[in-house]
């Protein structure tokens, strides 16, 4: 309807144009068709005069005139001639019929008959005055003034003008109709194309054809215009000054995200319920570096976390939805429990997560076992968690943060139900290179389960990198790769780097810690460590990829190449149980205990063991203190996403002291240059760094501590949160605007208003 009175506005104007136009005309064609017929009635005369020539020399024989008389009153019954006159050679008018003006004389006739505008009124009609020479053998007898009826050549104007205007009504109709279906269509096509920018696809013509060739240059350059600009701005946004804590997070949720509800999903929950003494539930942190970085950002979104309720007690605790408040005591934010049954489970986490995507992913030399019935139980309870997201979304369009491997198919499954949610995955482990992630035999379901996300986020370039060229090896998807966008029917994933990190220590924090000489002290009376020993501790899950096995053979190596720290040295392991159910974890365990049994027994003494190994879950608290007693930290993963141990440790050290010796494979590497950084898999380079780390002067302990200390308080987990849900703020805000254009639109094609 608006497009129709839009197109109204701009055709009466034009109707109106033409109908006075041809009002205008019209006396200019009168004109002219008089001019044209005073031509041809003069040579009408010049006709009737030579035909009644004959006559009139046989008339003129009557001296009374009598015969003339009746000839000129016959010949005007013609109804085109109205009246004669016959004037004399010397101009006299002898004879005349009764229509003939009275008062008009030969000469005035013949001037009038001369003149531009022949014409005069004649009995309230027009008539048309030409004057013609009679001639007789003996020479001109005189001459013959006629007088033509005009009202024939009036009524004919009239007709024309009939015809001129219906014709010019007509052309006017016409011009009209074909103005508005042009109209509709370009408006249409516009529409169309406009639309397919926003959505990013520009007018570029997508895959299978369609789209207009002739624009496709032109939408080309203005999308990688707003590209540029969108990647200037990010890159200004995460390298500004501004440093990022909780509450400049909470401001950007208010502000840039309205207050938009916020779903966290992961599989592994943020505090588990178990059962304790008695009739007692205790709540635990479990080991994982997902809930080490999600959880700080949960408190500062309160929004909802949905996770697998693995705990023994967590059923006791939840309300009739499966909710409790979180974190204990406070309630920042609500976790949603999801129930497996132990099927689910073992084919879900244990199978298709940990025997088959982990090793792929981690490339640490464990084969990756793909069953099928594994398979069917992840694809079943990404399912359940899609149906759990629908059922807490308050809105169409919340902000659903998928976490990890674990649900690589849940971003699609959400996207279906909720097509306006805005899907932010991170993947906290490696993403492999496309020849060893090409051995998954659902390696494209879960490419495209992935590329359901609005953004999908990896600690480094690097594993964006091999991710996107997977997705350019097994599907059928347009890669920009200058911006990193990958569209996927119809749908983009911008693919980017967020390096993960840790929640800094407030000052309050800081000063109800123990001084790193009281937790050495604790330590060395916990365990039975000298005093004058030096510790280097390991703080990991009992997990192949973590390079404990590499670790404990340096530090053998170490005390084998640097005997002057037998019976100095100590190396402390916590490794919390992991996966235990799994042969290859188990397997592990039962290595690592030899091996570091071995150790003892070549360089200890019992009660004066080398390597303690604290197989036990440790809460944040213990494993900080561990951290504050430490001369040396050790994170030799041989394969990891991030790796957060290792910026825990440097954010435990407010006295900064304490050295990191950091694995290169680790994703932390990239940004912690000032650690001793080590390929884990050479023995003797690890022992080495450990030796060059008990040996390091104070000065440049303090030294190298002070700058990694400043790049993780800034590059904190806020940022990393923060730069994201910025990214998706802005992703939908094009949305938004995309939506707004899409309506207007469509009201535009249907009539609607509104
Ligand atoms: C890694 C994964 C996390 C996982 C953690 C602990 O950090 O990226 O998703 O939570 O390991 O593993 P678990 O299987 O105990 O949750």
């Amino acid at each position: 309807m608006r497009t129709f009175r839009l197109q109204l506005r701009f055709l009466l104007p034009l109707v109106v144009v033409l109908v006075g136009a041809a009002y205008l005309a019209l006396p200019i064609v009168d004109q002219l068709t008089l001019r044209w017929f005073a031509r041809d009635l003069g040579l009408r005369g010049s006709l009737v005069a030579s035909s009644l020539s004959e006559s009139i020399s046989d008339a003129l024989q009557d001296p009374k005139g009598r015969k003339l008389q009746q000839l000129f009153n016959r010949v005007v019954e013609d109804e085109r001639l109205v009246a004669i006159g016959w004037c004399s050679p010397l101009g006299e008018l002898l004879v005349r019929t009764p229509t003939f003006p009275r008062d008009m004389s030969c000469a005035d006739a013949e001037r009038l008959a001369a003149g531009a505008d022949a014409n005069l009124l004649v009995r309230g009609g027009r008539v048309h005055v030409t004057a013609h020479e009679v001639t007789a053998e003996s020479g001109p007898v005189g001459r013959l003034i006629l007088m033509h009826d005009l009202s024939f050549i009036e009524r004919r104007s009239l007709d024309t003008r009939r015809y001129l205007i219906a014709m010019i009504a007509g052309l006017g109709v016409i011009i009209a109709l074909v103005t508005m279906i042009v109209a509709q269509l370009s408006w249409r096509g516009w529409m169309k194309g406009t639309r397919a920018l926003l959505r990013g696809e520009g007018l570029v013509r997508p895959l299978g054809g369609g789209g207009s060739p002739e624009l496709e240059p032109l939408a080309m350059e203005l999308r990688s215009r707003l590209r540029d600009l969108e990647d200037e701005y990010r890159r200004g946004q995460s390298n500004g000054d501004a440093h990022w804590d909780a509450q400049r997070l909470q401001a950007l949720l208010r502000t840039q995200l309205r207050g938009d509800q916020v779903i966290v999903v992961s599989n592994r929950e943020p505090y588990l319920h178990e059962h304790g003494e008695g009739d007692t539930v205790i709540v635990r942190r479990p080991a994982s570096g997902l809930v080490t970085a999600v959880e700080p950002v949960m408190r500062a979104c309160s929004g909802t976390w949905i996770a697998h309720g693995s705990g023994g007690a967590d059923r006791e605790v939840v309300d009739r939805h499966d909710r409790v408040p979180l974190p204990p005591g406070r309630s920042d934010y609500r976790l949603r429990r999801v129930w497996l049954t132990p099927k689910e489970e073992q084919g879900y986490y244990y199978g298709f997560a940990n025997e088959g995507m982990w090793p792929l992913c981690h490339v640490a030399h464990v084969r990756p076992v793909f069953r099928e019935s594994d398979w069917e139980a992840y694809r079943a309870v990404n399912q359940r968690f899609a149906d759990a997201v629908v059922a807490e979304a308050r809105s169409d369009d919340p902000v659903v943060l998928v976490q990890d491997y674990h649900f690589a198919l849940l971003p699609a499954m959400i996207r279906r139900r909720l097509p306006r949610a805005t899907i932010l995955t991170f993947w906290h482990i490696p993403w492999p290179n496309p020849e060893s992630f090409g051995i998954c035999p659902w390696r494209e379901e879960i490419l495209q389960g992935l590329l359901g996300s609005t953004i999908l986020g990896f600690h480094t370039r690097f594993h964006g990198k091999n991710f996107i060229e997977s997705v350019d090896r097994y599907l059928e998807a347009r890669i920009e790769h200058e911006h990193s966008v990958v569209s996927y029917r119809g749908e983009e994933t911008f693919v980017e780097a967020y390096p993960i990190s840790i929640a800094w220590p407030t000052p309050e924090e800081e000063a109800a810690k123990p001084s790193p000489a009281e937790c050495r002290r604790e330590l060395g009376e916990r365990l039975g460590i000298p005093s004058d020993h030096r510790i280097a501790v390991g703080v990991d899950r009992f997990d192949y990829t973590k390079g404990i096995l590499e670790r404990l053979h340096a530090v053998e190596r170490l005390l084998e190449k640097y005997p002057q720290w037998q019976g100095r040295f100590t190396f402390v392991q916590v490794a919390a149980p992991t996966r235990a159910v799994l042969e290859e974890y188990r397997a592990f365990r039962a290595r690592i205990e030899a091996v570091a049994a071995r150790i003892n027994e070549r360089f200890g003494a019992p009660g004066k063991e080398v390597v303690r190994l604290l197989p036990q879950h440790h809460e944040p608290d213990d494993v900080d203190r561990l951290y504050r007693a430490a001369d040396v930290c050790l994170v030799t993963s041989l394969h990891d996403g991030m790796n957060l141990v290792c910026k825990e440790f440097v954010a435990s050290r407010d006295d900064e002291r304490g050295v990191l010796v950091l694995s290169r494979f680790a994703g932390a590497a990239r940004e912690l240059p000032e650690a001793l950084i080590v390929n884990p898999y050479h023995v003797e380079e690890v022992a080495d760094a450990i030796h060059r780390a008990l040996v390091m002067p104070v000065a440049e302990q303090r030294e190298r501590m002070a700058n990694l200390r400043s790049s993780v308080r800034e590059d904190n987990v806020y940022r990393w949160a923060g730069r994201m849900l910025t990214d998706a703020a802005r992703w939908r805000l094009r949305e938004r605007v995309s939506e707004r254009v899409q309506r207007h639109g469509e009201q535009g094609r249907t009539g609607t208003t509104g």
